[in-house]
């Protein structure tokens, strides 16, 4: 059997009534019991000022050891203007300083992208990688997560009522699973 594997849930959403929120915790629902979810909250990070760095805000020390504390990131995010919104880049910046101690290196990640819209925020998910890459995070290619019409797939209560895409994200969640034990560091195997 796997041993357990905590994944940090980065939400891009701010809103309360998120359907990229849905979505993660249907990912959550639908993953491998020994992942342990685990969502870090963004919304009360202040914006990223370089000079803050010898004295942090607080909120930033704690989302910070937080995410050390993961085994891999699960980003689930909106499209804001074809892109990540603020909220999310600025995260990803805290996380990431000072120089040389980025919580971000070397965890296993996978992306998914939410929008009521068709193209499943496409733009969203690739401007993410671009960062993810430079912070040097093993993201899952296959498969790529672009979910589309995503106000139709849930019910009242929030229930994920499609069945492709249940199936769909299923998958999702055995193969980023699997990418965690291919890629975490060798310390954590
Ligand atoms: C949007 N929305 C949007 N949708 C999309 O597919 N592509 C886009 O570029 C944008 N741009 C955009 C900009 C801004 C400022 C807002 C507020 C919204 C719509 C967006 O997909 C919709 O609000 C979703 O409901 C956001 O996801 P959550 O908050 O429900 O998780």
């Amino acid at each position: 059997m796997s041993q357990p594997r905590t994944v940090a849930v980065i939400v891009g959403s701010l809103r309360k009534d998120s359907v990229t929120r849905k979505v993660a915790r249907a990912i959550e629902a639908l993953a491998p019991p020994h992942l342990k979810f685990d969502e870090i909250p963004i919304g009360d990070l202040p914006l990223y000022n370089q000079d803050s760095e010898s004295d942090p805000p607080p909120a930033d020390v704690a989302f910070r050891d937080r995410v050390r504390a993961a085994d891999a990131v699960l980003f689930a995010t909106p499209e804001y203007n074809r892109s990540v919104p603020g909220g999310l880049k600025n995260a990803l910046d805290v996380g990431s300083r000072p120089y040389g101690h980025s919580v971000w290196n070397g965890k296993p990640a996978a992306v998914v992208s939410v929008s009521p819209g068709a193209i499943g925020g496409f733009g969203a998910n690739h401007h993410l990688r671009q960062s993810l890459v430079f912070l040097n995070m093993p993201v899952l290619q296959q498969p790529e997560a672009y979910v589309g019409n995503a106000f139709s797939l849930f019910d009242e209560n929030g229930e994920l009522v499609n069945e492709a895409t249940a199936e769909f994200l299923r998958a999702f969640a055995q193969t980023f699973a699997d990418w965690i034990e291919q890629t975490a560091p060798a310390a954590a195997r």
